[in-house]
């Protein structure tokens, strides 16, 4: 086997046709039974595919399940009050992915009839649907055959090119290695196979477990967990709901200016109330 340029090592026709019959024969057996497994309808993907993408499989299930009973349709979720949306993702934390999901549902209502787009590129137009987030949508509810890469699959796909590749370079592999006729089983079976055979290195010990804890990300999140549980407060009382030692006050004022200006709060700055915005 020799290198080509891009460093991949140049993989036999036999050698890929093995790797593909050893996944799919794994995952026939031990595929995860997941709420979104089995489902092909565009919308209930998107919404799994979104939340999947900070937060973990167990996490997202019962959140998956309460969303979709909330806003059971894409015009149900478009037509929903942004604080609404903003209560179901608690918990789930990283919520402008909600924003964004619920302005692709709006758009999705407004140009395309109250469905999603089937084809990668318009999918990647829709805000918060990026690269691995539109192939998903389009491999597994449109049955496109294209390949879908996340950490999971990059480690599954390093380990048969036999050292580390680069994003570049896994998502070029990717699509040598897709399956005729299977991308969709194909690419979960890549998905469940890193979560549960090739798995991360665990995390050493002494490592930190809340490396968010002086991030704008972390306290966001805190300003919204805290409004989503107070409704509207005064900005002294919102600092109070902060109790966290290292809280620096005029970080979070900056931070309530910055979520009012992206619409996910109300700042009345006369009256000195927040909210999460309606
Ligand atoms: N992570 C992201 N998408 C996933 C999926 N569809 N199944 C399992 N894990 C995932």
């Amino acid at each position: 086997m020799t290198p080509t340029s891009t460093g991949i090592v140049d993989l036999t026709a036999e050698s890929i046709g093995r790797f593909q019959q050893h996944i799919l024969t794994w995952y026939d057996n031990f595929k995860r039974d997941l709420p979104w497994r089995g489902d092909s309808d565009p919308y209930h993907i998107l919404v799994s595919e979104i939340m999947l993408q900070q937060t973990q499989v167990d996490r997202v299930i019962p959140k998956y399940l309460t969303f979709l009973e909330r806003f059971p349709t894409l015009q149900s979720l478009a037509e929903a009050s942004t604080a609404d949306v903003l209560r179901q993702w608690q918990g789930l934390g990283y919520n402008r992915r909600a924003l964004n999901l619920k302005r692709a549902a709006e758009i999705a209502c407004r140009e395309y009839g109250g469905r999603l787009p089937a084809t990668v590129a318009e999918l990647e137009r829709l805000p918060g649907i990026g690269r691995y987030t539109a192939r998903a949508v389009a491999s597994f509810a449109f049955g496109a055959h294209v390949p879908v890469v996340d950490t999971n699959v990059r480690r599954v796909l390093s380990g048969f090119a036999g050292h580390d590749l680069s994003e570049r370079e896994t998502w070029e592999l990717a699509e040598r290695v897709l399956p005729a006729g299977r991308a969709a089983d194909w690419n979960q079976a890549l998905m469940d196979y890193g979560a549960l055979v090739q798995k991360a290195t665990p995390r050493r010990a002494g490592e930190p477990t809340e490396p968010f804890t002086s991030s704008n990300r972390f306290w966001r999140g805190r300003i919204v967990d805290a409004l989503r549980a107070s409704g509207r407060v005064t900005m002294d009382g919102l600092l109070e709901a902060l109790p966290y030692p290292n809280r620096d006050d005029e970080r979070v004022r900056g931070l309530v200016r910055t979520l009012h200006e992206e619409g996910m709060v109300s700042y009345n700055v006369t009256e000195d109330d927040v909210a999460l915005s309606e």
